[in-house]
């Protein structure tokens, strides 16, 4: 069956649009029923209204607290119709009450090697520290920062010469492709938690041909379509 998503966002929304992309080349069986952003002027909700999409901004600053901002934006993702949620480059952090309400539904992303480099600079903290290997992460939302089962990572080199906009930039074009291939294992089924380890049932579809990325690591492999 095919499951409805809300992806909130609040900045250019790149990767909300490499969902999009799959999911209307028949790869992810999955249907966005909103997109949401706290920021009114967020790219992310041009391009969703592009696709015919309904496009909501709720702005933090016209709630009392974060509680009152919790509950609204819970509202909002429950009343599309929902049953599971993308954060496309949120950058607020969700309430337990947000949480407990979509447990184990809610997928993240973001620009570093996790446990490394949490918050809102990875990128721009990894090339600082002079990594030699930096990445990406999707994984799933509990209550604390950047910490829930990792569903995949990508690595990808880091090099000396590298400022924060070049390694994000090298980091976000493998963004793109495993943030959609986790919501299609997601939508699919073939993702259940083990404590902290998410476990991905196997599929008929052989990996997909990595050779034309460059270097690059990415586990599990992805498959063919990504
Ligand atoms: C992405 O690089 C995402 O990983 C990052 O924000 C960017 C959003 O880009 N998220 C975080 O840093 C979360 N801590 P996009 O709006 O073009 O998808």
């Amino acid at each position: 069956m095919t499951l409805p998503v809300a992806v909130l966002v609040s900045g250019s929304g790149s990767n909300l649009q490499a969902i999009l992309d799959r999911i209307e080349a028949g790869r992810i069986d999955a249907r966005i029923t909103a997109v949401l952003s706290n920021r009114a002027d967020a790219q992310g909700l041009v391009r969703a209204a592009a696709h015919g999409i309904p496009a909501l901004a709720l702005p933090h600053g016209d709630y009392p607290d974060r509680t009152a901002y919790d509950a609204a934006l819970l509202a909002a993702v429950r009343q599309s119709g929902a049953e599971a949620v993308v954060l496309a480059g949120f950058m607020r952090i969700l309430g337990p009450d947000f949480v407990a309400a979509y447990r184990d539904r809610i997928l993240n992303i973001h620009p570093a090697l996790l446990p490394s480099f949490p918050g809102v600079r990875g990128p721009a903290d990894a090339a600082a520290y002079g990594v030699a290997i930096a990445g990406a992460t999707v994984h799933f939302v509990d209550e604390k920062m950047d910490n829930g089962p990792i569903v995949i990572q990508a690595a990808v080199p880091a090099r000396p010469d590298d400022d924060a906009a070049a390694l994000a930039a090298r980091i976000l074009a493998f963004e793109h492709r495993i943030y959609p291939q986790a919501l299609a294992w997601l939508a699919s089924g073939r993702l259940t938690l083990d404590g902290r380890k998410t476990r991905l049932a196997p599929a008929a579809i052989p990996p997909a041909d990595m050779a034309d990325a460059g270097p690059c690591l990415v586990n599990p492999p992805l498959e063919q379509g990504f």
